[in-house]
C-alpha cells in the first residue's frame, strides 16, 4: 500500500447507515501512511459522531460552510491540495447533486472543487440503487471520469436483499489504490496461473505442495491495478482474490491446463506462476483406501502430468509473451536457463525455495529474472507485492523493445 504514504485523500461522509464503516476506511488509509481531510454531511453526523473523525484523521472535520474553524475558504484548500478523494457511503441525494453540479452544503461545495481522481460508492437500499434515476445520475458521473464502486450485493440494514451495500473498508482503499497507480498496462489482457494443483488418492487424501499462491495473486493484483484486464487462474489456496479480476479456481492439472489452454488465446502475456504437479495417482479410487492389519505398506503408482507451460510455449503466437517461473533448491541459473528453452518461454523468474525468506508460504521473496539472450536482472528481497510490480517493470520494458 505504499503508494498511500504522503498521500493527501479527501474523504467525504454522507448519511447512510454503512456511515460507520467510513470510520475503518479512514483507519486504514492513515495506517498506509496517508493524510485525511474528513468532508461530512448533516445527515452523516446523524449516524457517526465529528469528533471520531477529527480525533482518527488529527484534522478538522468539514461540516459547515460558515462555522469554518480554520479560515473561510478551508474547503476549497482541502479540494486543491488533496491526491484522490472518495465519498463512502454516497447516498442516491449526494449522487444526484455531484451530478448535476449542485453545491448547497459543505461536502457538495468541496467536491465540486475538486480536480484530482474521485472515487463514488453507493449505499444505499436496493429499489433506490436501481432506480432509473440513481443510474442515469452514476452514468453522468462515469461519463464525466468520476469512478465509480458498485455496491455489494447482501441484506441490507432495511431488510431488503440485492445490491446496495458498502463494500468492505479494504476494498475501498484498494480501489483509490488503483485511481493512484499509473495505468501503463492499460488495453492489456494478462493471464496468470497461481497456487498448487492438487492430485486426488481417493475421496479424502491428495497429492499437492506448499504453494500458498501469494506470489501469483500478487502478480495478478499488480497487473489489474495497472490497468491490465486480468484472468486469474488458481489452485486451492487460503488468499482472497484481488478485486477486479476474473478468478478462476481449479484443482487439478488437468483442470488448470484446460482453463489456462481457453483463456490463452486472448492474453497478451501469460505468466505461470503456478506450482504445478508433475506427477499425478495412476488413478483416482472412488472409494477411501483401507488399511488392513496384515500389511506393510503400499505403493502408490504416479503417472506424468502434462507440462502446461510447455504446451503453451509450443502453441504461442509470436506477439505473445510467456513467462514462467521456476522454483529451484540448487543451480538456480543454469536450471532456469535452460526451462526457457525446453519450453519456448520468452522469460522465467526463478526463486530459490527453501530459503527463510523466500519462495512458498512467505509474504517476501527475491526474484532472479532471465532472458531468452542469456541476460538476467535480480529482484531484490521485498514484499511479494513490490516483487509482482518489478516483475512487470521488466516485462514492460520488453514488450516496449518489440514495438
Ligand atoms: N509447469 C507447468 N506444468 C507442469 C510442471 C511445471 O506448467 N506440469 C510450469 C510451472 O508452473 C513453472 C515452470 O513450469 O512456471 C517450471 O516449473 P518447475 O517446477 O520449476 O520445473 P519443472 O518443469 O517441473 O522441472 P523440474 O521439476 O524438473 O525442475
Amino acid at each position: 500500500m505504499t503508494i498511500l504514504n504522503q498521500k493527501q485523500i479527501l474523504l467525504g461522509i454522507t448519511g447512510g447507515i454503512a456511515a460507520y464503516k467510513s470510520v475503518e476506511l479512514l483507519r486504514l488509509l492513515k495506517k498506509a501512511g496517508a493524510n485525511v481531510d474528513v468532508a461530512m454531511t448533516a445527515a452523516a453526523l446523524r449516524f457517526v459522531g465529528k469528533t471520531t473523525f477529527e480525533v482518527l484523521s488529527e484534522n478538522p472535520v468539514i461540516t459547515d460552510l460558515w462555522e469554518d474553524s480554520h479560515g473561510s475558504v478551508a474547503h476549497i484548500d482541502v479540494a486543491a491540495r488533496c491526491d484522490a478523494a472518495v465519498i463512502a457511503p454516497a447516498t442516491a441525494n449526494c449522487i444526484a447533486k455531484l451530478a448535476h453540479g449542485l453545491a448547497d452544503d459543505a461536502l457538495t461545495t468541496t467536491f465540486l472543487a475538486v480536480t484530482a481522481p474521485i472515487l463514488i460508492c453507493p449505499a444505499m437500499n436496493t429499489h433506490m440503487y436501481e432506480n432509473i434515476r440513481v443510474q442515469r445520475n452514476l452514468d453522468i458521473l462515469e461519463q464525466d471520469g468520476v469512478h465509480i464502486l458498485d455496491p455489494d450485493t447482501g441484506t441490507l440494514a432495511c431488510k431488503t436483499t440485492g445490491p446496495g451495500r458498502l463494500p468492505d473498508p479494504w476494498v475501498i482503499v484498494d480501489r483509490i489504490v488503483h485511481m493512484l497507480t499509473a495505468q501503463d498496462f492499460a488495453g492489456r489482457q494478462v493471464l496468470v496461473s497461481a497456487g498448487p494443483t492438487l492430485e486426488p488418492i481417493d475421496p479424502v487424501r491428495f497429492l499437492s505442495n506448499h504453494s500458498s499462491g501469494k506470489m501469483g495473486y500478487a502478480v495478478a493484483r499488480a497487473a489489474e491495478m495497472r490497468g491490465a484486464s486480468v484472468t486469474l487462474v488458481t489452485g486451492p489456496v487460503n488468499v482472497t482474490p484481488p478485486v477486479g479480476v476474473n478468478t478462476v479456481f481449479v484443482q487439478t492439472c488437468n483442470d488448470m491446463a484446460e482453463a489456462m489452454l481457453a483463456h490463452m488465446d486472448a492474453a497478451d502475456i501469460i505468466i505461470q506462476v503456478a506450482a504445478v504437479a508433475d506427477f499425478r495417482p495412476d488413478q483416482q479410487k472412488n472409494l477411501k483406501i483401507k488399511k488392513t492389519s496384515d500389511q506393510d505398506g503400499m505403493t502408490l503408482t504416479l503417472v506424468q502430468n502434462p507440462d502446461i507451460l510447455k504446451t503453451m510455449g509450443d502453441c504461442k503466437r509470436p506477439d505473445q509473451f510467456l513467462v514462467g517461473f521456476a522454483a529451484e533448491t540448487h543451480d538456480l541459473a543454469a536450471s532456469a536457463v535452460k526451462k526457457i528453452e525446453k519450453k519456448h518461454l520468452d522469460m522465467i523468474a526463478a526463486n530459490r525455495v527453501g530459503g527463510e525468506d523466500t519462495g512458498f508460504q512467505t509474504d517476501t521473496n527475491k526474484l532472479s529474472v532471465f532472458l531468452k539472450d542469456g541476460s538476467q536482472t535480480d529482484i531484490p528481497l521485498m514484499d511479494k507485492q513490490a516483487v509482482a510490480h518489478s516483475l512487470l517493470d521488466i516485462i514492460l520494458a520488453q514488450l516496449e523493445r518489440r514495438r
